[in-house]
């Protein structure tokens, strides 16, 4: 994702949404966030505690921070849905382990996503990464199939038993994310109504791809 070269200590995160859009300028597409549901802006930007839907403001970064940057974007009719966790300036090793895990569980999921499998062996084998790394699953956000919307069917979430839900297809392309915390998986949402946040304050990480089950196996359509 280009926008996370420009994150680093200083930077507000509103400037952060700013290049979001110019991107989508020129790239002759359009965000997918903005107005989805009365959302207010091109970019979710979620620091520290805060797990997704973090709106862009004037707040500034500042070195140690973690942050979550959620962008969609709809072209020719389809959209695209992506998320990363990256750190600003020089972290503590727990949350750099935090992101690593994440990303590492979001990994194990798509790597499920084959013919003959399940919809829930990807929410297992992202939880089976997280948990054994003493981490939580965020239980009340949910992965989601993607298309023609943003939100289709089928939910995935990043936790459960093997072996149940769909069975995957060719064609299905699916939104996958893991959102993590370091704590506890119990939420709270802010006066906003949108920062989502973990109750215990503890810090959390997200990363999604989109990707399509193709008959090679799994393509990732939101890779950089
Ligand atoms: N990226 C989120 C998801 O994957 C959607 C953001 S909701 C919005 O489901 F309202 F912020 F757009
Ligand atoms: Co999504």
């Amino acid at each position: 994702m280009e926008i996370k070269d420009y994150i680093q200590p200083g930077v507000e995160t509103l400037e952060l949404n700013a290049r979001a859009e110019k991107i989508c300028r020129r790239r002759k597409v359009k965000p997918a966030f903005k107005g989805y549901r009365g959302y207010p802006k091109s970019l979710c930007v979620s620091v520290n505690e805060e797990i997704v839907h973090g709106i862009p403001s004037t707040r500034k970064l500042r070195e140690g921070d973690m942050v979550s940057i959620d962008f969609g974007i709809k072209y020719d009719g389809y959209y695209g849905d992506a998320a990363i966790t990256v750190p600003v300036g020089k972290i503590f090793p727990e949350a750099l382990r935090l992101m690593q895990t994440t990303e590492e569980a979001l990994m194990a999921g798509i790597a499920q996503v084959r013919v003959g499998n399940r919809l829930s062996d990807v929410s297992h084998a992202i939880q089976a990464v997280v948990e054994g790394q003493g981490f939580s699953v965020i239980r009340d956000f949910v992965g989601h199939g993607i298309g023609r919307s943003l939100h289709e069917d089928p939910q995935i979430p990043n936790y459960g038993p093997p072996g149940h839900g769909p069975f995957l297809q060719e064609g299905m392309t699916l939104a996958i994310e893991p959102m993590v915390s370091a704590g506890g998986w119990e939420i709270r949402v802010l006066e906003d109504g949108w920062t989502a946040v973990t109750k215990d304050g503890s810090l959390a990480a997200h990363f999604e791809h989109t990707v399509a089950l193709t008959n090679d196996g799994v393509l990732i359509l939101s890779k950089i």
